[in-house]
């Protein structure tokens, strides 16, 4: 069957994959880490790295339309980002309105429903109305959920959930014999969203830097050196096929 992927004449694809769509993970979350890094080693400013890796962003979505990724969860700004340079924090702030500015079409004929996940209403104009443009364009879409990550720090969301539930309960409309798990979820900025099946973080590190701490939980989790920009679909396939041999026991035996 055909698909409508009209992302493909965006991108550089040399080769054609397999797409698998048994056992993909329905929830994919990425830290994509690297952009500085491989801007600096070209000897170029950070700004032009993360701009490369909006062409990533691009490709991986289209994979995810592909294998039938229900949920992809994009770090892109994090709460912690605020203490970088204020010229490379406009760079990264830029791209999703150009991103949405260029493929908002594409992502409407793919299905693709926008959602965002952090305290986006101190985000700079431009970034929020694009944001929320595209949220309410892409609504009635049932297809990929693209869950954009933007002023996100886990620490952050779970003390705001916490600070609504206790209003709730000082108000009467939640008991404390009835908070469990599930409930408490209900109020973090991933609510109705399935936990991440797979965690895939680019650019060496082996930390969470503050991403989606209560939801990772049960997630597995998969590195890589290559960098955000240099990530491609043949990386991308390679984490989902090491996803599919891993035995999740979620505590059991
Ligand atoms: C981390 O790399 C990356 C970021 C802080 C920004 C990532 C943002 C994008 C790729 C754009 C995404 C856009 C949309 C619309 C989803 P780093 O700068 O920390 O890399 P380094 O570790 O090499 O310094």
């Amino acid at each position: 069957m055909s698909m409508n992927i009209s992302f493909l004449k965006h991108t550089h694809l040399e080769e054609v994959f397999h797409y698998p769509i048994d056992n993909t993970p329905d929830h994919i979350a990425i830290i994509m880490d690297g952009n500085g890094r491989w801007a600096q080693k070209r000897r170029m400013p950070r700004a032009a790295g993360h701009k490369e890796g909006l062409s990533t962003v691009v490709k991986i979505v289209k994979a995810s339309v592909k294998c039938k990724v229900k949920f992809l969860t994009l770090y892109t700004f994090s709460t912690e980002n605020w203490k970088r340079p204020k010229g490379e924090i406009e760079a990264i702030l830029r791209l999703p309105k150009e991103f949405l500015s260029i493929y908002l079409p594409d992502l409407i004929s793919n299905n693709v429903r926008i959602e965002a996940i952090g305290d986006i209403e101190h985000l700079p104009v431009h970034t929020r109305e694009a944001i929320k443009y595209a949220i309410a364009r892409t609504r009635e879409n049932d297809g990929l959920q693209l869950n954009i990550a933007l002023n996100y720090g886990s620490r952050h969301e779970i003390l705001d959930s916490m600070k609504e539930l206790l209003t709730d309960i000082n108000n009467g409309k939640v008991s404390l014999e009835e908070l469990d798990e599930e409930r408490f979820s209900g109020y973090l900025y991933t609510t109705g969203m399935k936990d991440p099946d797979l965690l895939i973080r680019t650019g060496g590190e082996k930390r969470l830097s503050n991403f989606l701490l209560w939801q990772l939980a049960y997630t597995e989790f998969w590195f890589t050196d290559v960098l955000w920009p240099d990530f491609s679909e043949r990386e991308f396939l390679q984490a989902l096929k090491e996803f599919r041999q891993r035995k999740r026991r979620y505590g059991g035996v």
